[in-house]
């Protein structure tokens, strides 16, 4: 497979770094690791497990588990690119003796005039024809040695019918008409010109939206094509993709004569209306024909499709829990993190902690030049993992980032380095005296800190487990525990979570924000997640008007909450206010002194009366109600059985109510009632029980006092009476 040009890496690239084909394995089952190591040098590997993975050297204390295997040791290295861009390719396409060539689509260009934008590139019996934006955005026609162009270029974001002719007799033509002319500017035009007849007959090689150039993948375009078409003058069809058949899959239909299927390399965004969309129909599936379009993007990122380094079949006795293989050389270091479940058919515990790798890997390569120097700065005095997205967009962004063309990235894979999705690593630079700054696997593993010191036996599973299994891999387990921030959730999760619970199942959500936006994979992508930001929600970008249906599933997308499943119904409380990393207290309601919940209070008697704080201190912005804040409303399904044992009221200028509340300049509600986190407890109808606290701070300050604190101890009472199979009242 041909590979774009390496670009110039800058001083920051991570010199050793890889990925894992897979989120997770059973023990006994097996991983395969993609390394690149700048410069081919060697490096030695180990593997690892993680109890703790804070660096901070005032935190909780990092801890690893170093582990035996066959791999470890010196290994060859050897340099791996990034490579993205998507683009569409067809391997083989015959092409006519004689009758010309007639090459046409519909484009809606989104960065016209920032260099040459390859539409439809054949390539055959050594002769290139190239249909492309020319250099300063007007439509250009390449072939062999002759060259056309349209002077006027085109505009950003409007659609254009473009047609190029290549005539036997060597007459070339070339014609760009804007679809929706703005009268005051010349957008369109044509150019025509005699030239040197070229033979053209043979078998193809077709490229959209990029082009082969000597050895290397190069011209990338930024827009929408829709209906690519190659026909011969006279008007029969050669090839003719029909991008409306296929939504949902990476590969491209014909529905020419031939049949010439093609498939999709780095995930390009489908489902987006073509120049025929009338505004009438929101729902691709409802017309596809008016979603017919692809919109490619010159930093989309599929698959790095590094060969394998290793391979590691998980020894069977390895406990369940958070891994990773560790590479080193002198130049660099990485973890690829991983998770193992138990071996099959062997004894699992009650608890299973859902690693929440549908959020991780959402958020990952988040590039944040503005944050990436001060936690540069403070990695190299900890000797934490660098956190580096921002300098090697190579590997691609995250649906948190915008595209170069300024569109917003809606599609996430896991076959890259998630170079901000690691252990010993921080996601900021805490303002809180003693903040470790963690995020993600980092916070997470307090959570299996403080199950390994209580001496809790625990298993377990990610998102990406329970999409594939629902419901059957819950099934082994009486308590589920969910950590810091478990924010996006596929249908088929959410269905298991809800049955989990129908079935009597105890589900502890430590955390904020959760349950909030729709995330789902590929059918033929399993490695791939969608996220449309649709209306409402804490976003960065949104999508355009007529576009929040997911390509993935054909589902409404943005957030739950829009499409009848609010968290609130799940876990009693919902995403409400949102602020800086800064961590505040809890403090006890009159609900505390609820028959029902006295089980939390053993041992704490005293500290739990109404009134009392605690969650005081912490390693995430120093207290327990902070960041992002989930608090109780009936109105959207709070449970009336729901008792708020305590709430971390939050008054503070930096702190904002969510948007999807936000109707006029002031919420209709009391901020004490929903700027807060509330602790929230109820029963369900099957004997089982939810506990919810509804801050992404709150993992945080489970280790002060080595988790003997206050809250620590109260969750931990919570977690024992959920473990007891005595049905709840
Ligand atoms: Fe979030």
């Amino acid at each position: 497979m041909w590979r774009q040009a390496c670009r110039p890496w800058g001083p920051h690239i991570h010199q050793l770094t890889g990925y894992v084909d897979r989120w997770s394995a059973r023990a006994g089952g097996r991983l395969r690791f993609m390394v690149s190591s700048a410069a081919d040098r060697p490096y030695t590997l180990r593997f690892v497990r993680h109890l703790c993975a804070d660096p901070n050297p005032d935190g909780p204390g990092y801890r690893e588990v170093p582990l035996k295997t066959p791999l470890d040791g010196r290994r060859e290295g050897k340099f791996h690119a990034g490579s993205p861009g998507s683009y569409a390719r067809i391997e083989a396409l015959a092409l006519p003796k004689d009758g010309g060539l007639r090459l046409s689509a519909t484009i809606w260009p989104t960065l016209p005039g920032k260099g040459r934008q390859s539409l439809i590139a054949i390539d055959v019996a050594g002769v290139a024809i190239r249909l492309e934006l020319g250099p300063h955005g007007g439509a250009q026609l390449r072939i062999g040695g002759e060259i056309i162009a349209v002077d006027a270029p085109m505009l950003a974001r409007r659609w254009y019918a473009i047609e190029a002719t290549i005539a036997a007799g060597g007459r070339l033509s070339l014609s760009q008409t804007p679809l929706t002319p703005v009268g005051v500017i010349v957008d369109g035009g044509r150019a025509e010109a005699a030239a040197t007849p070229t033979p053209l007959a043979g078998i193809a090689t077709v490229t959209i939206a990029a082009a082969l150039e000597g050895k290397d993948l190069l011209a990338y375009y930024n827009g929408k094509i829709e209906r690519p078409r190659i026909s011969t003058l006279g008007g029969a069809v050669v090839a003719d993709w029909d991008f409306s058949q296929g939504i949902g899959t990476q590969r491209i239909v014909d529905v020419g004569p031939q049949a010439a299927h093609g498939r999709l390399v780095n995930l390009p965004t489908r489902a987006m209306k073509g120049a025929g969309w009338t505004g009438a129909v929101h729902d691709w599936k409802a017309a596809p024909e008016q979603y017919g379009a692809i919109h490619f993007h010159s930093d989309d990122m599929g698959d790095c499709g590094w060969p394998e380094s290793f391979a590691l079949d998980v020894p069977r006795d390895w406990p369940s829990g958070f891994y990773a293989a560790h590479i080193k050389n002198d130049a660099g270091e990485d973890y690829i993190p991983f998770f193992v479940r138990p071996a099959e058919g062997a004894r699992t515990a009650d608890v299973a902690f859902l690693v929440p790798t549908f959020s991780y890997q959402v958020y990952s390569s988040y590039a944040r030049p503005e944050r990436s120097l001060e936690i540069l700065e403070r990695s190299r005095a900890w000797g934490s993992l660098l956190e580096t997205p921002g300098f090697n967009p190579d590997y691609g962004l995250s649906t948190y980032n915008y595209h170069a063309d300024g569109s917003g990235v809606s599609i996430t894979s896991m076959l890259r380095p998630q170079l901000d999705t690691r252990p010993r690593q921080m996601s900021l630079v805490d303002p809180a005296p003693k903040g470790s700054g963690t995020g993600r696997i980092g916070c997470d593993s307090y959570v299996i800190d403080w199950l390994d010191r209580a001496g809790i036996a625990h298993d377990v599973l990610t998102d990406h487990d329970l999409h594939e299994e629902g419901i059957d891999a819950l099934a082994p387990y009486r308590v589920l525990i969910c950590a810091q921030h478990p924010e996006y959730h596929s249908e088929r999760m959410l269905e298991a979570i809800e049955r989990f619970l129908a079935r009597g199942g105890r589900l502890m959500y430590l955390g904020g924000n959760g349950f909030y936006w729709r995330a789902e994979p590929g059918l033929d992508t399993p490695h791939a997640l969608e996220v449309r930001r649709a209306e409402g929600g804490i976003r960065v970008w949104a999508t355009e008007p007529g576009e929040s249906y997911n390509q993935f599933g054909g589902g409404y997308g943005g957030l739950w909450r829009r499409v009848g499943k609010a968290s609130h119904a799940i876990v009693g409380i919902g995403f409400s206010v949102q602020g800086r990393h800064l961590g505040f207290p809890y403090s006890f309601t009159d609900g505390i002194r609820n028959e029902r919940v006295r089980f939390m209070t053993a041992g704490i008697e005293d500290a739990a009366i109404p009134g009392a704080k605690f969650g005081d201190s912490g390693f995430m912005g120093g207290g327990a109600a902070g960041f992002e804040l989930d608090s109780a409303d009936p109105r959207y399904g709070t449970p009336p059985n729901a008792v708020v044992v305590a709430k971390g009221v939050v008054i503070h200028d930096d702190y904002r109510w969510v948007n999807e509340d936000m109707l006029v300049h002031r919420h209709p509600r009391p901020q004490e009632e929903w700027s807060c986190a509330d602790m929230t407890f109820f029963e369900t109808a099957s004997g089982g029980a939810v506990f919810s606290v509804g801050s992404m701070t709150y993992v945080g300050s489970l280790p002060p006092e080595t988790y003997g604190n206050v809250l620590a101890r109260l969750t931990t009472n919570v977690l024992r009476r959920f473990i007891d199979p005595r049905p709840f009242p």
